[in-house]
């Protein structure tokens, strides 16, 4: 899965707000504490610092969703993050992305703040991000 795969499938998969670019992707990449899970029809990208790993993005094509992909790629990088020391998990999402949120949850991660008005949005009100973490070990 190459940088350019990710920002097409990125691209599918976030219709609401600005897509990452391909230059984005590399970038990301270059950092030896980034790593990708998944495949082109899902993805996610994780970075592990010390003992937290955060989840930076998780996209499925939409011609893949629904078929248990993102759970995969969920399972996938906390095996991977925990592999490489990480003990809590860290993500954010637009309160509003209930497929999102329920995926979330399904994987054991819990709420635990929130941030007011911080995901622009192409067209309409900003939205407010949750923050959810779960422990690794
Ligand atoms: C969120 C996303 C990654 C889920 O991908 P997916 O491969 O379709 O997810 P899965 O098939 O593995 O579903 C796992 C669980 O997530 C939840 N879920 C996924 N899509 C859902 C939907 N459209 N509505 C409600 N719940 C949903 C369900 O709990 C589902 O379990 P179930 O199918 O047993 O009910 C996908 O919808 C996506 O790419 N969305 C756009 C990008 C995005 O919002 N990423 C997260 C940003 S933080």
């Amino acid at each position: 899965m190459t940088p350019a795969d990710m920002a097409a499938t990125y691209a599918a998969a976030f219709t609401q707000s600005r897509p990452w670019s391909t230059q984005e992707f590399q970038t990301l990449l270059q950092s030896p504490h980034v790593f990708a899970a998944g495949d082109q029809r899902a993805f996610a990208l994780v970075r592990v610092i010390a003992d937290e790993a955060e989840l930076l993005t998780i996209a499925t094509d939409p011609a893949f969703q629904r078929q248990g992909l993102a759970r995969q790629v969920m399972a996938g990088w906390q095996a991977e993050a925990a592999r490489r020391g990480a003990v809590t998990a860290f993500l954010e999402v637009a309160a509003d992305n209930t497929p999102a949120i329920n995926l979330y949850e399904s994987c054991g991660f819990e709420s635990c703040g929130r941030r007011a008005a911080y995901y622009q949005r192409t067209q309409g009100q900003a939205a407010d991000a949750l923050l959810m973490q779960r422990d690794l070990r």
